[in-house]
């Protein structure tokens, strides 16, 4: 087995503990639980793929298209003149991140990649095709839990610069307490000069928020509900698929999609790995993911307020979805931005660039000349 191989098994038991113990607290809270990480086992990383080709999930196509038309600015604002390499916390299929790999190879020819991911399946495959598709990428995956911090990895050349990236609206999956500190993590992980790439879905109409987390197929009912089968498997429960149903909603308080697994009836389940029965009312449901939907301006005060000077932000046209870079500084100086005073360059394609982001209110409207 290579050194690589060994990095995408040996946390596997790590893995299984870390299950148990999340189910275990999750099933017995009140209101009831399970973390999104859950979700992705092969199969649930499988029908993750599945959602990002669906017509309603605009999440990933909006992002890619950004990622299009600007990967090689961002690679470029990220790099500095110097060599750079990537690091993805939650790279999945890593699909996306071609496109700035590809724009980083263009600029310095080879490239280490390291994708940090819970999901093995999903690794192994990104591995295999990345470096089918661009050579000159190494991929050095580890299957880790990226909210304990950036450990274990590759160590630093000299004169290299590490550009973290955090793309996908993953961040949106935890609330304001939990993210500050989890960039905190990534921060304290990194030397002045790195970068990190902040990928954030912007709040839109609640009517194509619900359609992208409702979709027409059910793609992400399955998705949901594959939980509850990876708990049967993994933990010998005994859920009853048909006893659950999806529901996602619009939780405008909170400015977040919540996605539950709703007991159709009252009904016992049991837990046989975890020695546990857990009890459903009617109605009662399992809540296992939030979809935080943020501001525009809000990426880069989380990324300030975490360590990073914002240095560009890239959206689309519509404002959808934003791709905001911050590196890593001594003094970061808070950008108080705020919804009202985003602004978007006109755009001759659908993506625009925001860079660099002036430092105080008011700078920006006069900087870009339009606001929205
Ligand atoms: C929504 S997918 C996004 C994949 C990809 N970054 C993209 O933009 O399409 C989230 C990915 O993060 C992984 N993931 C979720 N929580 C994680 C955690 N705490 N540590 C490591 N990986 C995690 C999942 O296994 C999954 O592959």
């Amino acid at each position: 087995m290579t050194e690589k191989a060994t990095a995408l098994t040996a946390t596997r038991t790590q893995v299984d503990e870390a299950v148990a113990q999340a189910v275990r607290e999750g099933l017995t809270a009140q209101p009831k639980r399970l973390p999104p990480w859950l979700f992705y086992d092969e199969a649930g990383s499988r029908l993750f793929e599945e959602i990002t080709e669906l017509p309603e999930y605009y999440v990933t196509r909006t992002e890619r298209d950004i990622l299009t038309a600007c990967s090689g600015a961002m690679i470029a604002q990220a790099a500095q003149g110097k060599r750079v390499r990537l690091v993805e916390l939650g790279a999945g299929s890593a699909d996306k991140t071609r496109l700035l790999l590809a724009a980083a190879v263009e600029l310095q020819g080879k490239v280490l990649y390291e994708p940090l991911d819970v999901s093995a399946s999903a690794l192994t495959e990104a591995k295999k095709r990345i470096e089918r598709e661009i050579p000159a990428v190494t991929v050095a995956p580890r299957v880790m839990d990226y909210t304990q911090g950036l450990h274990g990895l590759e160590p630093d050349a000299a004169g290299e610069r590490r550009l973290v990236l955090y793309i996908g609206s993953s961040i949106g999956n935890f609330d304001a307490r939990e993210a500050g500190p989890l960039l905190e993590r990534v921060r304290a992980g990194l030397e002045l000069g790195d970068g990190l790439l902040l990928g954030v879905d912007l709040i839109k109409s609640e009517e194509t928020l619900l359609a992208a987390y409702n979709d027409a197929a059910g793609v992400t009912a399955a998705f949901n509900r594959n939980m509850l089968v990876r708990l049967n498997r993994e933990l010998g429960a005994d859920f009853d698929l048909e006893a659950f149903s999806h529901r996602a909603i619009w939780n405008a308080s909170e400015s977040r999609i919540e996605m539950h697994l709703v007991s159709r009836a009252a009904q016992r389940v049991r837990l046989a790995e975890l020695d546990l029965q857990v009890d459903f009312a009617a109605g009662e449901s399992i809540h296992t993911e939030n979809s935080y939907k943020y501001a525009p301006g809000a990426a880069e005060k989380m990324l300030a307020e975490a360590g990073f000077a914002p240095v560009g932000c890239w959206k689309d046209a519509q404002g959808w979805f934003a791709v905001c870079l911050g590196r890593a500084d001594q003094d970061v100086e808070l950008p108080g931005l705020e919804a009202t005073e985003d602004v978007t360059l006109p755009a001759p394609d659908r993506a625009t660039a925001l860079d660099p982001v002036p430092p105080r209110r008011g700078n920006r409207a006069s900087a870009a000349g339009q606001k929205q």
